[in-house]
This record gives C-alpha cells, structure tokens and sequence, in this order.
C-alpha cells in the first residue's frame, strides 16, 4: 500500500490557495519547533464568512498538502465553522496521513486557529475605534 493517499499527493503537488492575501482580515504564523517548518495562513472574512484563504508553507509535503486541504475546507464555511476544524477533520479529508506525519496536520489546525484570533482581535479593535 502507498505511504501516501492519492489526494495527499495530490494537494502536495498541486497545491490549492498558496499565496498571500494582501490586507487581510486575519494571519496566522506557526511553526513546528522540532523540524522548524512554519505555516502561515491569510484569512478574507466578510460578515463572518470567511471568503477567501491562503497560504505560505516552508515545510515538508504533509504540511503543503494539510495547508491545501484545511484552506479549501475553510473558504466559504462561517468563522464558527472554521474555529472549530480540527486536524483529524484534515487528516481525514486527505484520506489520511501517515502516523508519524500527524503531526503536519496540527499546524494547519493551529495556524487557522491562530489567524482566527489575528481577525477576532482586528475585528474588536475596529469596533471600539469606530
Ligand atoms: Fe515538519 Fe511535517 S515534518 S510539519
């Protein structure tokens, strides 16, 4: 059996989302401190639906191919729905990961999470200066 899904190679080589979004509504940077990949999402969020995301990943194939999965389960869904994606969702929307690349995933979870807080803040931010 292949170590890889066919849909992990898949977003691996033709990654969805990658790039930046200039100006937007919420970023978030993580990094894994034991292989030193690092993961940054960009967050469009209008009246709370998150219309578009990208991202930037420096990291191994898992990472890239978890970034381009949890950035097409994300695009389109309410901040709720985003707030609570976890990487077991991202995981088993790529048909899996091998256990010892699990790991990759969480980022994808952490850094949406993280670009969540980014908006949230702004967001709030805006609200008392308006
Ligand atoms: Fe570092 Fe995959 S090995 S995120």
């Amino acid at each position: 059996m292949a170590l890889y899904s066919e849909k992990v190679m898949d977003h691996f080589r033709n990654p969805r989302n990658t790039g930046v979004i200039e100006n937007a509504d919420g970023v978030g940077e993580v990094g894994n401190a034991k292989c030193g990949d690092i993961m940054k999402i960009y967050l469009k969020v209008e009246e709370d639906i998150i219309v578009d995301a990208k991202f930037e990943t420096f990291g191994c194939g898992s990472a890239i191919a978890s970034s381009s999965m949890a950035t097409e389960l994300i695009k389109g869904k309410p901040v709720s729905e985003a707030l609570a994606l976890t990487n077991q969702a991202v995981v088993e929307a790529l048909d899996g990961l091998p256990p010892h690349k699990v790991h990759c995933s969480v980022l994808a979870e952490e850094a949406i999470r993280k670009a969540l807080q980014d908006y949230y803040g702004k967001r709030d931010a805006k609200d008392i200066c308006e």
